[in-house]
């Protein structure tokens, strides 16, 4: 099925100026880009939309590393798009990512690992809803 899922370029790689490079192999992939946005998070909103993790010992660590530069956020769409997308970022940790995958190439650590991306149906809707209104998502 078309799906949609909510993709995060993260501080790592903005900084490292990776956002073409990252989104070059998502739309390799078959992925394309339906809504996207460059933004600076506030602590409060990046520890809103990792809320799931408050008990996690890395939870603070995450939430100030989010908000310490821009990040852009996007939508992308195509057949099975949540796993797709998944494949394409490669495991949490770099040192365990496959070949190719952008966690593999472009990763510094579990934490500092450039890309986020939804890990399920109702993650992907929850997450949409959260940085983009319908109007901003343009199929
Ligand atoms: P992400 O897909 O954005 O969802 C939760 C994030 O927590 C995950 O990617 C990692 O970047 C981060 N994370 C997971 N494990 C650790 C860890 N041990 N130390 C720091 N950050 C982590």
């Amino acid at each position: 099925a078309i799906e949609r899922t909510l993709s995060i370029i993260k501080p790592d790689a903005t900084k490292r100026n990776l956002t073409g490079k990252i989104v070059a192999k998502f739309e390799d992939a078959g992925l394309r880009v339906v809504a996207s946005k460059r933004i600076h998070l506030t602590p409060a909103q990046a520890g809103e939309f990792y809320a799931e993790h408050k008990e996690r010992g890395f939870y603070g660590e995450l939430v100030a590393y989010m908000a310490s530069e821009p990040v852009v956020v996007q939508v992308l769409e195509g057949e099975g798009a949540i796993a797709k997308n998944r494949e394409v970022m490669g495991a949490t940790d770099p040192a365990a990512a496959a070949e190719g995958t952008i966690r593999k190439e472009f990763a510094l650590s579990k934490g500092e690992n450039s890309v986020h991306g939804s890990d399920s149906p109702a993650s992907a809707a929850r997450e949409i809803a959260f940085f983009f209104s319908g109007l901003e998502l343009v199929g």
